[in-house]
């Protein structure tokens, strides 16, 4: 294992531990609503997020244990933005995080619902970390609902389902996809490690620029593996976007120039660090490990 897995792993185990205790109700009422969410939340996931929340934070020299509950509410987020993409009206996909989706467990109903909970409980929990004196906290909040919304995520999310049938949106119509349903995520998680952290405008900018490859390594990474990964290694289908007929950086370019654009990215991603110092080791390999993920 590199120094970089363990890292990860390190920080999922701190993560997941977390979530296990987030969502839990008295209320019998709720009980199938807190099942729902907690069968997604609790699936496993890279927890990449979250993770790229807490190392931020740690390479600008901080500690990032009184952030837990702000990188575990950008991962009740990311959990949302799946159960909800993978409805039958969306991508309309059987398997997520090696198990069943939502709906297929849940039913649709249940399933719209859970994501709906895991958002709005996102922002409960962020507005509850009291330790972050709360302009700070305001500005955090702030970041993840521009970044979750309709001119972030949810807007990226839209332009995909248009996009559905047009394999002609060309490499600017993709980009925008990409930044939009993936790397403002990303974005959205260092923003507020910057913020959190008191990093300089300077720093902030390195850091935005270093965001924007990483997104984009992870996503066409992404449309990589959903042509010509392992589904039982992926813990979700392979050929979704073919049956979907997404317009993807496999479908615009060649399986290798779209490798060589995942590899520039990468590269472009852990040059933009390059002003970090040592402290900020994780960054860059993560942005290497990205690149050659097989999940
Ligand atoms: C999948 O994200 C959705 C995209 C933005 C491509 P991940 O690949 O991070 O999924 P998990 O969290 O590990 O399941
Ligand atoms: C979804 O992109 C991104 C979000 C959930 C916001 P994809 O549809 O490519 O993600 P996967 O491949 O199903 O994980
Ligand atoms: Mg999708
Ligand atoms: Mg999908
Ligand atoms: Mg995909």
């Amino acid at each position: 294992m590199t120094t970089c897995e363990a890292y990860l792993k390190k920080q999922k185990q701190l993560v997941e531990a977390r979530l296990q205790t987030l969502l839990h109700t008295e209320d019998k009422g709720f009980a199938s609503l807190y099942e729902a969410m907690n069968y997604s939340l609790l699936a496993g996931g890279k927890r990449v997020r979250p993770t790229l929340l807490l190392a931020t934070v740690e390479a600008l020299g901080k500690t990032a244990a009184p952030y837990l509950d702000v990188a575990c509410a950008l991962e009740c987020i990311h959990t949302y933005s799946l159960i909800h993409d993978d409805l039958p009206a969306m991508d309309d996909d059987a398997l997520r995080r090696g198990k069943p989706t939502n709906h297929v467990m849940f039913g649709e109903g249940m399933a719209i619902l859970a994501g709906d909970g895991l958002l709005t409980f996102a922002f409960e929990l962020l507005a509850a970390q009291q330790q972050i004196e709360a302009a700070k906290r305001c500005q955090c909040m702030a970041v993840i609902a521009r970044a979750a919304g309709p001119a972030g995520m949810v807007g990226g999310q839209a332009y995909d389902l248009n996009a559905e049938g047009n394999m002609h949106i060309g490499v600017e119509g993709l980009q925008f996809m990409h930044y939009h349903k993936t790397g403002i995520i990303f974005e959205a998680a260092i923003e507020i490690a910057a913020i959190l952290a008191d990093a300089t405008p300077a720093i902030r900018d390195c850091l935005r620029t270093y965001a924007y490859q990483l997104g984009l390594t992870f996503q066409i990474t992404d449309d990589i593996l959903d042509y010509s990964g392992d589904a039982a290694m992926l813990g979700k289908p392979v050929g979704s976007d073919a049956k979907n007929h997404k317009a993807t950086y496999v479908t615009l370019f060649s399986l290798a120039e779209a490798r060589s654009m995942a590899q520039e990215a990468a590269t472009n991603a852990i040059m933009a660090v390059s002003a970090l110092g040592e402290e900020a080791w994780f960054l860059r390999q993560l942005a290497t490990y990205l690149l050659q993920r097989v999940r």
